[in-house]
């Protein structure tokens, strides 16, 4: 790298970073609550989906990307390695305190997957359930997944995404702001199309909930 080059992504790094840094306030702020907030949907529905995308995860080495308090714990396959990234201590705390009372292992890490710090090709499966839509730059984040994980090795995304219909989306859009400040999480993303703008090759996309809930397996 020239040293022109090295500014610049110095630079790019601090906007990153300035970006980054509310969404890692707001998620330390709604740590403690987190759980009893989601208490219904994750009963009536959620694990339901998190059933259906780990039922069809094979051991290895998993990358889950946000782990929030640690509601995919429960779910990892028998004998898998597993490293779990988190941009708020805070959420990662709650996590550790879940792993400890289910005894299950694995290596909670504070980290940025903007900026993972693993070198290329490290993880065979990449999971990541409700986080694309808080990731300040979803395709960086994306593109840094696609780095880490093994040639031929598989993401698995579980997000809610904008609806792409007459009124129902721009309603989305105009009410992205306020949602955004008090749950840290945009209802506009498109990540469907944020993963192919990231190199990823889309495998199958399900629809879990009408158009706003899919499931995505893409390959590396
Ligand atoms: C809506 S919560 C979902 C938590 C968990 N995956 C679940 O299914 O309950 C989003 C999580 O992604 C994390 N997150 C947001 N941006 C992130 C980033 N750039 N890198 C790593 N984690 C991030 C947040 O801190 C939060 O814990």
């Amino acid at each position: 790298m020239t040293s022109k080059q090295n500014q610049t992504s110095e630079i790019n790094s601090d906007k990153l970073k300035r970006k980054t840094n509310p969404t890692e306030r707001r998620y330390d702020r709604i740590a403690p609550f987190y759980d009893l907030m989601e208490w219904i949907t994750e009963r009536s529905v959620f694990q339901d989906w998190r059933n259906k995308l780990w039922s069809r995860i094979s051991p290895g080495k998993i990358m889950e990307v946000g782990v929030g308090t640690g509601k995919n714990i429960p779910y990892y396959p028998k004998g898998a390695e597993v490293t779990a990234i988190d941009l708020s201590k805070g959420m990662l705390i709650k996590a550790k305190e879940r792993a400890i009372t289910l005894n299950i292992k694995v290596d909670l890490q504070h980290m940025d997957v903007q900026r993972i710090s693993f070198p290329d090709n490290t993880f065979d499966t990449a999971v990541a359930t409700f986080v694309f839509c808080s990731v300040p730059n979803p395709i960086k984040g994306l593109q840094e997944l696609k780095r880490v994980i093994k040639k031929d090795g598989d993401i698995w995304l579980l997000e809610h995404v904008r609806v792409n219909k007459p009124v129902i989306g721009p309603l989305m859009d105009i009410a992205n702001p306020l949602v955004v400040r008090i749950m840290g999480a945009n209802i506009n993303r498109q990540t469907v199309e944020n993963v192919k703008k990231a190199g990823l090759q889309i495998l199958s996309v399900e629809k879990l909930k009408g158009n706003l809930v899919k499931l995505i397996h893409c390959k590396v």
